[in-house]
């Protein structure tokens, strides 16, 4: 049980997150706050576990106690859950543990929710042919490979080389490697992304919705630095980021241009490859970030599933003859995944579905859904098409 200076912390943190103030944002500034660096690594993992925690249990929890005692029955519960996760039973799971209206968007299985309610694997990506030598530096590393779950496809975790399971308790941001830009903090899913791209190299690329830059530095690394990835994104301060990462990373075969995601694009290049990693209602990632569960409306699967089907449609122009178009979405409602696809597919008769080889060599499928609990990572659809030439 963390101590009552933890627990005050985690009462400040949960008082602040709101849908405007994500809870993990919250935490995240709260715990760089200068005027808390004298917190001990040991203190401030205790805080954010107890935050999570919170949030994982909250429709177990009884709002009229103080935060105090809801944050030791969330704990406790935890503690119950990781020693026999039989001992809730599915049915509590299918109504407490996710909003009612997830039901109508996606089928949601025992092992699903059982995951949901697991503190989630840390997941590295190496930089390429070092994932061996980056284990040893770290410690505490477990291979892709060799991480156990009935339903994997082993052949998956052979294509991700790169991606290692963190174990340890080093702050990760602080480490010499991780300076060095010798590797990234980034899930197993994503990283399957990069894999569905399969870039070669000498190709040129375009990561439309790149954020803080993720898959453009895996696509750069997969393209062996060689040919040119264009990022865009609506949000200026998030190019900011992705030049700080690629710096560090020592990448440079890429180039950064703002786009909000209208019809009018950053550039006239026509590409080899396009990745439309799109703005989602996130709930592949509600392992990781409880807090979204219950921030997260109906309202924002339809809203977003427009700007989705909307930031294809202006993209697929821009793909040359034989050129592959990938969606991504970290999320699993049918509104957003399927239903995207279809209704693009339906709109471009020049497309046809491009099977992602890249994940797999004999794949056949041109969708892809990974489920936390197969992957022990964050849920996440990938489709790939391909331009007529
Ligand atoms: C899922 S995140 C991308 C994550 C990133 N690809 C990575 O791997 O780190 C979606 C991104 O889409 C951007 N975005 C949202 N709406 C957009 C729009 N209408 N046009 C362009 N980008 C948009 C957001 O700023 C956000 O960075």
């Amino acid at each position: 049980m963390p101590d009552s200076a933890a627990l005050n912390h985690a009462a400040r943190i949960v008082a602040q997150a709101s849908r405007e103030q994500p809870a993990d944002a919250v935490l995240r500034d709260y715990l760089v706050d200068p005027t808390r660096t004298r917190m001990a690594p040991g203190e401030k993992r205790a805080v954010v576990r107890t935050v999570f925690t919170y949030f994982r249990w909250l429709k177990w929890l009884e709002p009229r106690d103080s935060l105090q005692k809801q944050f030791s029955q969330a704990l406790a519960l935890q503690q119950r859950f990781d020693e026999n996760p039989l001992s809730i039973k599915a049915e509590a799971l299918a109504v407490r543990a996710v909003p009612a209206w997830l039901r109508d968007e996606m089928e949601m299985s025992a092992d699903f929710l059982r995951q949901l309610q697991r503190d989630p694997v840390v997941w590295l990506r190496a930089r390429p042919h070092t994932a061996e030598k980056l284990a040893a530096a770290l410690g505490d590393c477990v291979s892709a490979a060799l991480t156990q779950l009935p339903a994997l496809n082993p052949q998956l975790f052979t294509t991700a080389s790169a991606a290692l399971g963190y174990t340890g308790t080093k702050d990760l941001f602080r480490t010499p490697e991780f300076g060095a830009g010798a590797f990234e903090i980034q899930d197993l899913a994503s990283q399957f992304v990069g894999h569905a791209c399969a870039p070669q190299p000498g190709e040129t690329w375009w990561d439309a919705c790149a954020g803080a830059g993720g898959k453009t530095l895996h696509l750069a690394d997969l393209m062996q630095n060689r040919g040119l990835v264009w990022a865009s994104d609506r949000s200026a301060r998030r190019l900011t980021a992705l030049k700080q990462r690629t710096a560090r990373a020592k990448v440079f075969n890429y180039r950064t241009a703002l786009w909000d995601g209208s019809a009018h694009l950053p550039t006239k290049t026509k590409f080899d490859g396009i990745l439309v990693d799109a703005p989602c209602s996130g709930v592949g990632t509600w392992q990781r970030n409880p807090h979204a569960r219950w921030t997260t409306l109906p309202g924002d699967v339809s809203e977003l599933a427009a700007i989705q089907l909307q930031l294809l449609n202006h993209v697929a122009p821009a793909l040359k003859p034989g050129g592959r178009l990938i969606y991504s979405v970290c999320t699993l409602t049918r509104s957003e995944t399927t239903a995207v696809a279809e209704a693009f597919a339906a709109a471009h008769p020049e497309l046809e579905p491009h099977p992602l080889f890249g994940v797999h060599p004999a794949a056949t499928h041109a969708q892809l859904t990974f489920l936390p609990h197969e992957i022990n990572a964050n849920g996440m659809f990938v489709a790939g098409w391909k331009k007529q030439t």
